[in-house]
């Protein structure tokens, strides 16, 4: 009986909270999130462009070419919001069944900016996440499918694969990309985390992942950058 009626009381709850809760959800993914917002992929892929113009291709120097961006990246968001690339910064990523490194250059609430790759290629799942995801490929290829496409998308240096949140796509990269996803980022973070307890077990590579995104996440936080 106390039972039944604490089912019953919990379900009275959750009936009127839920509305609620999805409101004000409602109100902070449509109102608020997209004003926090700061980096434009447009100008991105135009910048990149300028430092794969420079430092890409065959006789390019891809550690040439992240410096240069970076320092585009910096001189037009400013250093308070893109961080110089440290290259004791780079972690290994693995999610969706791909594996890559990554540096951050910029983690809030609401948008990351990393660099983004292997030189030795990988294949996996996207990912579904709360976000918009601009993926401007700076070195090397990458291709993607939806499940009912045959042919697959081809994006190489200098070419933005935009893909929308809810979507998820099977991808093969090889080369480097320079990704902004604009959304709910925390939300994204477990997919990103995961493998290392049910696969990898690379518990120093995810220390260092955790504390380099709580850094960066935090230091923005403190500027006012949500
Ligand atoms: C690229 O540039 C860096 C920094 O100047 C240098 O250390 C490295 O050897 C270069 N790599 C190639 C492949 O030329």
């Amino acid at each position: 009986m106390a039972c039944g009626c604490s089912i019953f009381n919990f379900c009275r709850s959750f009936a009127i909270y839920l509305p609620i809760f999805l409101s004000i959800f409602y109100v902070l993914d449509k109102n608020i999130l997209p004003k926090l917002y700061i980096f434009d992929p447009v100008k991105l892929q135009e910048l990149s462009q300028q430092s794969i113009e420079l430092y890409g291709g065959e006789n390019g120097n891809t550690t040439l070419l992240f410096e240069d961006l970076t320092g585009r990246l910096q001189k037009e968001y400013g250093k308070k919001y893109v961080a110089d690339l440290n290259h004791e910064e780079w972690v290994f990523n693995n999610a969706g069944g791909a594996m890559g490194s990554m540096v951050i250059l910029h983690a809030s609430i609401s948008e990351y900016l990393i660099i983004f790759g292997t030189p030795l290629g990988t294949e996996g799942h996207t990912g579904i996440h709360m976000a918009e995801d601009f993926f401007t490929i700076l070195t090397g290829e990458q291709r993607s499918v939806l499940p009912h496409q045959v042919e697959p998308m081809v994006f190489k240096a200098g070419d933005q694969n935009h893909m929308k949140r809810g979507d998820g796509n099977q991808y093969v990269l090889k080369g480097y990309a320079l990704e902004l996803a604009q959304g709910w980022i925390p939300s994204m973070l477990p997919f990103g985390f995961l493998d290392t307890f049910t696969s990898t077990l690379d518990w120093g590579n995810l220390w260092k992942t955790v504390y380099y995104t709580a850094k960066h996440m935090i230091g923005q936080m403190l500027v006012g950058k949500f």
